[in-house]
């Protein structure tokens, strides 16, 4: 089984959130290009998921939505979207997933892995732009660790959890350190897990215990996507770059123009922080 992520995408509008009015043309032909290539280059490695982590669009306005969601649609692929904080500014959870069409805190199962789907953006908060999970969900996730036996299991969220991939322990960029998610994961005794995550912008692999947490850098800064390879014995961790460098020009017109997102020149990772073998071992018998 293979499962395509992207980090943060942050699909711009091409109008100016406070007044309306069109950015430049050169910003429009930019965007116009950029988006649909690298969403065109995600979408063409095979993939039996393809994830995003989050932040898909900037100011999750419905312009953004229907427009990012044209461009994904084309290719009829399993599409899954844990939503971002920046895909809740505009609008409530409830009305961006009828837009488009995602459910919330969910999990699927597979023969190889259990694959869980978590929230953990606030609505409409510009101000604490860090995460936050209920009590409901830790429970839920709780049971789905404990449900998942020895199998392998990947959790996917927008924020990271505190203190673990690069910049997570600064303020605003993790799930609230109150929180204590980590005595959930530790329910996960047996097997491997990962958690996948986005919203720090910066490439960045960790491993504790039996956890191997995987952030992604955004991609107008490192224009890549992660591929996970699930087979028998191992989980390769793989990051494919979608756009070469001449997209990079395009990347900092759209970046230095738009609101509400910082270019990371470092955001990048090296390989040893994007890339990672893990052995998931179990005998057949015990399955
Ligand atoms: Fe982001």
């Amino acid at each position: 089984m293979k499962i395509a992520v992207m980090g943060d995408l942050h699909y711009v509008q091409q109008t100016q959130y406070n007044t309306g009015e069109a950015h430049t043309p050169a910003f429009i032909e930019a965007r116009d290009r950029f988006f649909e290539r690298y969403i065109n280059g995600f979408f063409a490695v095979e993939a039996d998921y393809y994830v995003s982590v989050g932040d898909l669009t900037n100011f999750g306005t419905a312009d953004e939505l229907s427009e990012v969601y044209q461009l994904i649609r084309k290719h009829d692929k399993t599409f899954i979207h844990t939503l971002g904080n920046h895909d809740l500014y505009t609008m409530t959870r409830q009305a961006v997933c009828e837009q488009v069409q995602q459910h919330t805190n969910y999990s699927i199962d597979t023969p190889e892995a259990t694959l869980i789907f978590w929230e953990t953006a606030r609505e409409m908060d510009e101000e604490v732009y860090g995460g936050t999970v209920t009590a409901q969900q830790l429970a839920w996730l709780e049971k789905e660790l404990l449900a998942s036996g020895d199998k392998t299991v990947f959790v996917f969220g927008h924020h990271p959890i505190y203190d673990t991939t690069h910049h997570s322990n600064y303020e605003n960029l993790s799930i609230d350190p109150s929180i204590d998610v980590a005595s959930v994961l530790r329910k996960k005794e047996y097997g491997q897990a990962f958690y996948i995550c986005g919203h720090t912008h910066y490439d960045s692999i960790v491993q504790h215990e039996n956890w191997t947490y995987v952030q992604i850098a955004a991609v107008l800064d490192v224009p890549a996507m992660r591929v996970i390879d699930v087979q028998q014995g191992n989980v390769t961790v793989t990051a494919q770059t979608v756009l070469t460098a001449e997209y990079q020009h395009d990347a900092a017109i759209i970046a230095e123009q738009m609101d509400f997102f910082e270019g990371r020149l470092d955001g990048a990772g090296t390989t040893l922080t994007r890339n990672i073998v893990v052995p998931t071992a179990v005998p057949s018998s015990v399955r």
